[in-house]
């Protein structure tokens, strides 16, 4: 019988590791990356921040033996903790010595958000600007598809009235801001557009060259695609300038994380627009540079992917689900969450992740293939590791 130690030494130690070598690698800072975690997944710590207090050395003797077992290089402890162990530093010291960012600021007025999409995380997100104030267009493809995005906010402001946290008044004013519409048309005099459709690189590549089409001069044009290049969407748009990438995180109402991703064309005044947007929407902003993965689906999908691997061994799904929540206090466990974002999006993040660093250990598990094979996508097909029905 596998311990919840062991359980934790397989699955988080690598996470920990990986962290450490996403700062080694220069792509984000200490409080960048563990804001990401604990904002975009609601983990109580960053993985940095547990790197310090299991003490730096440590977590480098463990990945070493770990490395020792399976030779995968994912194991390998990162140089950075060596260095540290040796310097008797610590990510702390690390955060402190790069001080903090400044505050950003409006570089130009944003009053009328447009979203395009009608998915769970388009419906989030257009309740996001709505809740904040923003006067919201969103764009569907059918009438029934806009009265579902009306039904998935009509839903949660009732479960929080219910909860005492609402007032009837106070629905009818958000719902008051929405303007839905099938004709992009719409989207004409928006100071920002967030596209939140199907995550298929033609799809989005058609849409963003008709915002440009269509967008007044000057608005910024955001995705928040989680795998497919940015700098991507901003070539098929004659402004490349104001492409950008605001990755929000599942359930988009509830997780205070928007990954703000800078392509070489994004001008800094528009990032500093979209920090500051972030901000007002009550959400946390870090930067990240236009890769694959971003922070935190770069450190979470090989965790989950690995969970599975451990589970193809043969330990039980609600073992591991359990173990990690005791040992970590992540918020669900691996097989929890993988239920809840879906197989077929883990899926298509774990290849882009596999493509993107050749990282033998990134192999997508063959039991995550199965279930997309067999339909079977989680929460919303009602079954995925777990049964929902
Ligand atoms: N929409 C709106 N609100 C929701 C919601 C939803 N789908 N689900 C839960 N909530 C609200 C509840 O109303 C509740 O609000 P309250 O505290 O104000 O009353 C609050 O969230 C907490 O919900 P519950 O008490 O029902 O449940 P939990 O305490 O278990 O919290 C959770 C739910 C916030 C989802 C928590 O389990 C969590 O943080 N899970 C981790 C989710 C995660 O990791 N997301 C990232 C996935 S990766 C991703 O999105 C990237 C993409 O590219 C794939």
């Amino acid at each position: 019988m596998i311990s919840s130690e062991q359980i934790f030494n397989t699955l988080v130690l690598p996470y920990l590791n990986h962290a450490v070598r996403t700062y080694e690698s220069g792509y984000a800072s200490v409080t960048d990356i563990d804001a990401a975690m604990r904002f975009g997944c609601g983990y109580p710590k960053g993985p940095l921040t547990t790197v310090d207090e299991l003490g730096v050395a440590a977590v480098r003797d463990l990945l070493a033996a770990r490395y020792a077992d399976t030779g995968d290089n994912l194991h390998r402890p990162a140089e950075l903790l060596e260095k540290m162990a040796t310097d008797g530093r610590t990510f702390a010291d690390e955060a402190a010595a790069a001080g903090q960012a400044p505050a950003p600021e409006f570089k130009q007025d944003i009053a009328r958000v447009g979203v395009v999409g009608t998915g769970t995380m388009a419906s989030g997100i257009v309740q996001v600007f709505a809740q904040a104030g923003y006067d919201v267009v969103f764009v569907g493809r059918s009438q029934e598809k806009l009265d579902g995005v009306y039904g998935y906010i009509t839903k949660n402001l009732d479960r929080a009235i219910a909860k005492g946290r609402g007032t009837e008044d106070e629905k009818a004013n958000l719902l008051g801001r929405l303007t839905g519409s099938t004709e992009r048309e719409a989207l004409g005099d928006v100071d920002i557009v967030v596209e939140a459709i199907a995550e298929d690189l033609e799809v989005k590549l058609e849409l963003f060259g008709d915002l440009d089409r269509i967008a007044k001069p000057g608005a910024i044009l955001a995705t928040t695609t989680s795998s497919l290049p940015v700098t991507k969407l901003g070539e098929a748009t004659g402004r490349p300038e104001s492409v950008i990438g605001m990755h929000f995180f599942n359930p988009a109402p509830v997780m205070k994380l928007v990954e703000v991703i800078t392509t070489d064309a994004t001008a800094e005044d528009v990032a500093e627009t979209t920090r500051a947007l972030t901000a007002n929407v009550g959400k946390i902003a870090v930067s990240a540079g236009d890769r694959s993965g971003f922070i935190v689906n770069l450190l979470l999908f090989p965790y989950l992917n690995d969970a599975i691997k451990l589970h193809e061994t043969g330990v039980e799904m609600t073992v591991i689900d359990a173990a990690v929540k005791e040992t970590a206090g992540f918020p669900m466990g691996p097989f929890e969450l993988l239920d809840v974002v879906g197989n077929d999006v883990s899926l298509a993040i774990q290849k882009e992740l596999h493509g993107e660093f050749g990282e033998p250990g990134f192999a997508p598990a063959a039991t995550l293939e199965a279930k997309v094979a067999a339909g079977e996508l989680g929460r919303k097909t009602g079954k995925g590791f777990h049964d929902y029905s």
